[in-house]
């Protein structure tokens, strides 16, 4: 048994939000009745063994984990170990499927929450102090991170700013599909590459005012600057993860640091050139100019620096993410006719002839379709979790959880439990309306595809509106058909689809 010291009180206020969290003297008399906390050691999980710890059970031939299924990996634990799994990969690592528990560790979070990612990428920047002044939003702790999330997030959360974005994305989202009309779409192998097309276009202009003219035949060459970004985008991204669990890259530059830094030297590129084009075109200030960049500029305790770090972010950050939460969507949608056909129902009502423009009060008319990307990222979360790095110890279940334990919370596997959700495999978007026989009222830390807290995703607003947006455009122009198998995920630092994203498109006449 550990002995507690008097830094265990004072958790009394969390006791009203969080059932498994409390004060030494609460730990006592509410949670287990014995007085004792267990060690962190002896939380179940996988055999540790010194110095490898359990990073044994990830490697070929050897272990039964994979590092690109960590969606599997974590189903396996649950199985094997429960609510509550410990591994040691070189960390301790602790894995939370229950949504209490997922609740007590937001709760825990402190003035800065933290994350222990990116590390290879923290490490480049942090390198060139020429380019960068920090490691960036994503990569960055504590006070520094605030520094920049405090200033940033002005523009980008507020609902007005984003409301503002209403009229260039659906200009963009319509000549995307134009574009299809024109190349008589009917069926496609992959319409994944598309998707990263249109999510370019859609941030560029959003977030810097600038168009990379995506759709049109030349920027189809492999050369050409949008399909240089969108590959930086996804070289960064598809690294970051392995390069976590590594260290060889600190001794010398592996082929996949070399990825990573190639990636984002390019991104670096890319953002720089907008980025002086628009100070120099600033002098002549541009009133119209509505996009993220041009409130960065007008911030006095930015400067160039930190405004080119959160220009990579950008771009790493919206590209896949937006084009696989919509691929995910689209998979769903299509393969459900009833749920396609109320989705119809509603955007006809709201846009009576395809030329009807898009505005605030659609978007928040279009109830069936937002509890349709809500339902698609309950099942396919771009994150099979949320990562936290503890910056104090905290007793959970019994356990004490030390400082600086990685914590991941399980979403994506919780959210298809049948404890927590009716016929959890099912996508059933009506789970999510209030006011339908089929409401459900789900436990709100279960399903958290935008994390939470003030560490949860800076563009949560906007990324919805986005895909609202494009889930309207294309459901209005076209009946979709998937005409693949079924859709696992590929777990690279977000969930890729692990299959080409096929479906049949046939247009509407009405
Ligand atoms: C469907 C689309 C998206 C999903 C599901 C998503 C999800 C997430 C998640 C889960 C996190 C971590 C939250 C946490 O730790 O609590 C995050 C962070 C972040 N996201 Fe997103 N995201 C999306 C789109 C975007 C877009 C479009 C952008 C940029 C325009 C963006 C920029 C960021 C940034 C900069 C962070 C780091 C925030 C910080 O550490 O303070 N995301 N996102």
């Amino acid at each position: 048994m550990l002995k507690l010291s008097k830094k265990y009180c004072g958790h009394n206020k969390s006791l009203s939000f969080a059932s498994n969290v409390a004060s030494y003297s609460d730990t006592i008399e509410v949670h287990n009745g014995r007085g004792n906390v267990k060690s962190f050691e002896e939380i179940p999980g996988p055999k540790s063994y010194p110095v490898v710890g359990t990073l044994y059970k990830y490697m070929p031939f050897i272990g039964d984990y994979n590092v690109e299924a960590l969606d599997k990996n974590a189903w396996l634990n649950y199985r094997r170990y429960g609510n509550l799994v410990r591994e040691t990969p070189g960390v301790n690592l602790l894995h939370v499927y229950d949504p209490e528990d997922i609740e007590t560790v937001f709760r825990q979070d402190h003035r800065y929450p933290a994350r222990r990612s990116h590390v290879a990428m923290y490490h480049y920047r942090t390198n060139k102090p020429h380019v960068y002044n920090t490691g960036g939003l994503l990569s960055t702790n504590g006070p520094e991170w605030w520094r920049l999330r405090s200033t940033f997030q002005k523009n980008f959360t507020s609902p007005q700013s984003v409301k503002n974005h209403i009229e260039s994305t659906d200009s963009i989202v319509t000549e995307f599909v134009q574009w299809l009309k024109q190349i008589n779409i009917t069926h496609n192998e992959d319409f994944l590459p598309y998707l990263n097309r249109l999510n370019l276009e859609v941030i560029a202009t959003v977030a810097f005012n600038e168009r990379f003219n995506s759709f049109s035949s030349e920027e189809q060459d492999l050369n050409s600057r949008s399909s240089k970004t969108i590959a930086a985008a996804f070289g960064s991204n598809s690294g970051i993860m392995k390069l976590d669990k590594g260290f060889m890259w600190k001794l010398f530059k592996t082929p996949l640091y070399k990825q990573l830094a190639d990636s984002q030297e390019y991104l670096e590129k890319v953002s720089t050139e907008i980025l002086l084009e628009r100070v120099h075109f600033f002098k002549h200030a541009d009133n119209n100019d509505v996009s993220l960049l041009g409130s960065f500029l007008q911030q006095p305790n930015l400067d160039l620096k930190d405004v080119v770090g959160m220009m990579v972010d950008i771009l790493m950050a919206a590209i896949d993410t937006t084009a696989y939460t919509t691929s995910f969507a689209l998979y769903h949608i299509s393969r459900n006719p009833e749920v396609q056909q109320k989705m119809f129902d509603e955007i006809l009502q709201l846009l009576p002839t395809k030329d009807t423009r898009m505005s605030s009060e659609i978007v928040s008319k279009a109830v069936y379709v937002r509890s349709c990307i809500k339902e698609s990222l309950r099942l396919n979360p771009v994150s099979i979790g949320v990562g936290r790095l503890t910056q104090k110890e905290f007793i959970l279940r019994d356990y004490l959880i030390p400082k600086g334990t990685v914590i991941v919370t399980q979403n994506m596997v919780s959210s298809r439990l049948q404890q927590y959700v009716k016929d959890p495999f099912e996508f059933k978007p009506e789970r999510w309306l209030r006011g339908s026989t089929s409401y459900e009222n789900i436990h709100p830390f279960l399903s958290l595809p935008f994390g939470f807290g003030p560490r949860s995703c800076i563009a949560r607003r906007l990324a919805e509106q986005n895909i609202c947006i494009i889930l309207v455009r294309l459901i209005r122009e076209y009946n979709l058909k998937w005409i693949g198998g079924e859709l696992g995920v590929q777990t690279l630092l977000i969930n890729k689809p692990d299959k080409p994203v096929t479906l049949s498109f046939t247009p509407r006449n009405l």
